[in-house]
């Protein structure tokens, strides 16, 4: 069966990382690896300057029939002054709510061959391959009330709600059980129920859910600070983590300079499955953003762009095969010391998002 993809370039490098995408797809098509067709939309800037929306109700359906949405990056100083509604980013937080795309999985891997490059110390990093499972839609970031009040003294008090229900920690455990069953079978659940009532609950739905259903899946729990000083400490101790909405933002941001470079970082957000296609709902997204300091330049890496699309194989499309060798082919490109520049040492000879991207597809070949 044929698999649909919408692709959302979006603004600045976006598009010119999403086309090293579009050659992928064409190469699996054609060596007859998978049937994919896609369809392609505006969004962020791109969106506003055609329709003075930042995605439109046409494109917002054609996301809800898709298999996969793969998006690029939005924004840039071109939009900064349009309305706050139709910002470029407002297309992609309406993409994440009305898809409900309430897992975001972060992975930090470290490739070998910039193993070395790493600001860590090279033991630490080598052979990295963690996953951070963050709860996307709910927490402080959404939580009621969410005020600034005038005091009326000369003081202001600002208040945000963590709010966590128990079917938003199951669902998002359940993701995390799932993945880790697919990996080395380990899940840390992070929170800090010491101090937080969230992370009560957050800790008895984990264990619950652990009980219940993923026994076979070996389940730690650990407090989010100390997590954190373990991540940077000894990272490899890690398979899985899952944690609330600002600890994951917080906790993958810290994971991802384990690894090295913003052109690297690839990310999925997945929601309920789909009735209509019995997928799940998913989008995948490098964890850059629009990069306008470069865009137009063809000097982008497009290795987030590219391992997002491999995480698309391995998450919607059970193609784990196909998904490994997508990264097997970035491991051997950078292998070869082919380097774009952001990812280049001192002196190192650098290439371009276009050769970095067939040198990806040739490896496939
Ligand atoms: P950015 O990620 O676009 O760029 C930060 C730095 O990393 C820049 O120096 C850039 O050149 C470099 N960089 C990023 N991706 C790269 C790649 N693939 N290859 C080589 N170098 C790369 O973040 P910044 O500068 O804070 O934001 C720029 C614009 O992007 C803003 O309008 C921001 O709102 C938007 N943005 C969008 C995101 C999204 O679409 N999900 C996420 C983050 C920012
Ligand atoms: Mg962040």
């Amino acid at each position: 069966a044929s698999h649909k993809l919408l692709l959302l370039a979006g603004d600045g490098i976006g598009p010119e990382v999403m086309t090293e995408v579009k050659k992928l797809i064409d190469l699996f098509n054609k060596k007859g690896l998978a049937q994919f067709s896609f369809d392609e939309g505006l969004v962020g800037g791109a969106c506003y300057d055609a329709h003075k929306v930042s995605i439109t109700d046409e494109t917002m359906a054609k996301a809800d029939a898709a298999d996969a949405v793969i998006f690029g990056a939005v924004g840039g100083p071109k939009w900064d002054a349009v309305p706050y509604e139709v910002r470029p980013e407002a297309g992609l937080l309406r993409l994440r709510k009305d898809l409900g795309l309430y897992a975001n999985l972060r992975p930090a891997v470290t490739y070998p061959a910039l193993a070395e490059a790493s600001s860590l110390k090279r033991e630490l990093v080598e052979g990295l391959d963690i996953m951070i499972v963050r709860e996307l839609t709910g927490g402080v970031y959404f939580g009621e009330p969410k005020t600034i009040t005038d005091l009326g003294n000369g003081q202001k008090r600002a208040v945000d709600t963590q709010v966590y229900d128990t079917y938003e920690i199951e669902r998002i455990a359940r993701v995390a059980f799932e993945l880790a069953r697919k990996r080395r079978n380990k899940l840390t659940s992070m929170e800090k129920r010491n101090v937080m009532k969230t992370g009560v609950l957050w800790n008895e739905v984990v264990t619950q859910v652990h009980n219940r259903e993923f026994k076979d899946v070996t389940l730690e729990h650990q407090l989010a600070d100390s997590g954190g000083m373990q991540l940077v400490k000894n990272p490899k101790q890690f398979d899985v983590i899952v944690t609330d909405n600002l600890f994951g933002d917080l906790l993958s941001d810290i994971a991802a300079m384990l690894t090295g470079s913003l052109g690297m970082l690839a990310s999925a957000s997945l929601g309920e499955v789909n009735p209509k296609t019995r997928k799940r709902k998913a989008l995948y997204e490098p964890v850059h953003g629009s990069a306008p300091d470069i865009a137009g330049k063809g000097l982008a890496n497009p290795i987030a762009m590219i391992a997002s699309f491999g995480m698309a194989l391995r998450y919607s499309f059970d193609m784990g095969k196909e998904a490994d060798m997508v990264d097997n082919a970035i491991s051997a490109a950078l292998a070869r010391g082919l380097r774009t520049a952001d990812i280049a040492a001192k002196g190192e000879a650098t290439i371009g998002t276009t050769e970095m991207g067939d040198a990806i597809a040739e490896e496939i070949e």
